[in-house]
């Protein structure tokens, strides 16, 4: 399988934008940034687009809101845009999810281009069509699935990505080739992590991230193996925010991975052996997150909270081996608080 035409791999990301541009008469270009892509990413492709309206939004998480939302589509209501208009998003997961909603929506939808600028975003965010903005509070809340026109990973913007932004989006990959064959997981074990080469990395995990949600566009099914590590790891993030503590995405989503693993190993699904490699590579990537053994039954809480849950059970998606992954598996809260436990005391 290889990727569809609307998602392309980019060496030079101003120039591939130009000839999309180009071939598509569109009525009017508008650019979403944050104030940090602005600053490190836009001056990469401004020389390459046309006349444009240029929107930037702040960056970060606590913006992903409706305010937000207001603002842009404001913004392209006074600037006139119509239907044949296109939104041009260039920044990480959060202007990706929250720009990419912006256009599905206004006037009913015009078309948008993803321009990813973080390791997360290439590998992950911006590749299955999920778009969405936090809402009291709850993350993704408000949202629809809509496929952007275009998709240009290119590893040129991770120069100015700050090294921890960097090691976030490496847990997602780490989560691929985890979901997807050991060839790739021993690939990425056998260097140090910095020395990778991204644009390959990025080109795999698009791949497969494509490979599973064209097969199930909606998360009925086998989508559900990407939230390998997620049931945890989004309790663990949710629990560090909560004490004004955030820690990011992917440094939740590692100890997440490295505690399911110590739930599969429980639940007699993977090999000691393995749950072994995997804890001992990713406290070597991301080391370890801290928290007091009477928080554990805090963080268990948060994870009823998983929107993949169905009634009150947690499910989780659990390794069986590398590349083999069950999914709406039930977990008992038990269980989850015995894997917290033995994380915490690694
Ligand atoms: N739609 C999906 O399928 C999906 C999947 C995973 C995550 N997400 C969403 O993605 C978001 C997280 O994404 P993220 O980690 O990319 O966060 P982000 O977009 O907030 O970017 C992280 C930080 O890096 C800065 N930045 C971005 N590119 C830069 C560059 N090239 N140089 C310097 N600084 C740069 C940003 O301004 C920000 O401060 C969350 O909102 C999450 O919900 C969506």
């Amino acid at each position: 399988m290889t990727l569809p035409e609307h998602i392309r791999i980019s060496e030079s990301p101003g120039a591939d934008l130009k000839d999309f541009l180009n071939k598509n008469s569109y009525s009017a270009v508008a650019l979403l940034t944050d104030n940090h892509t602005a600053l490190h990413c836009y001056p990469v492709i401004r020389h390459a687009l046309p006349q444009h309206i240029h929107v930037t939004i702040p960056a970060g998480e606590v913006h992903k809101t409706l305010d937000t939302c207001a603002e842009v589509w404001k913004y392209l209501t006074e600037a006139r845009l119509d239907r044949r208009s296109v939104l041009i998003v260039l920044g990480g997961g959060m202007p990706g999810d929250l720009g990419g909603f912006c256009a599905a929506t206004f006037k009913r939808g015009i078309d948008f281009i993803l321009v990813p600028t973080t390791l997360l975003a290439m590998a992950d965010a911006s590749i299955g069509g999920k778009l969405g903005i936090d809402f009291m509070s709850y993350k993704n809340q408000i949202g629809l699935f809509c496929q952007p026109a275009l998709t240009l990973l290119s590893a040129a913007f991770l120069s100015t990505l700050p090294e921890a932004e960097l090691r976030s989006g490496y847990a997602e990959i780490l989560k691929h080739a985890l979901i997807s064959e050991p060839a790739w997981w021993d690939e990425l074990t056998a260097r140090p992590w910095k020395q990778h080469n991204w644009q390959i990395q990025i080109e795999k995990s698009a791949l497969l991230k494509w490979r599973v949600v064209s097969e199930d566009p909606h998360e009925v099914g086998i989508r559900k193996i990407l939230n390998a590590g997620h049931t945890l790891g989004h309790a663990i993030e949710s629990w560090f925010l909560a004490c004004n503590r955030p820690v990011l995405h992917g440094e939740a989503v590692a100890a997440g991975l490295a505690a399911e693993s110590i739930i599969a190993r429980d639940e007699g699904l993977l090999s000691s052996h393995l749950s072994r490699q995997i804890i001992r590579y990713i406290t070597d990537v991301f080391g370890k997150l801290h928290w007091n053994s009477h928080d554990t039954a805090s963080i268990v809480q948060l994870c009823f909270q998983d929107k993949k849950n169905t009634g009150k059970k947690i499910r989780a998606a659990l390794l069986k081996e590398i590349g083999q992954t069950m999914w709406d598996y039930e977990v008992s809260p038990e269980r989850i608080t015995a894997a917290l436990e033995e994380y915490r005391q690694l």
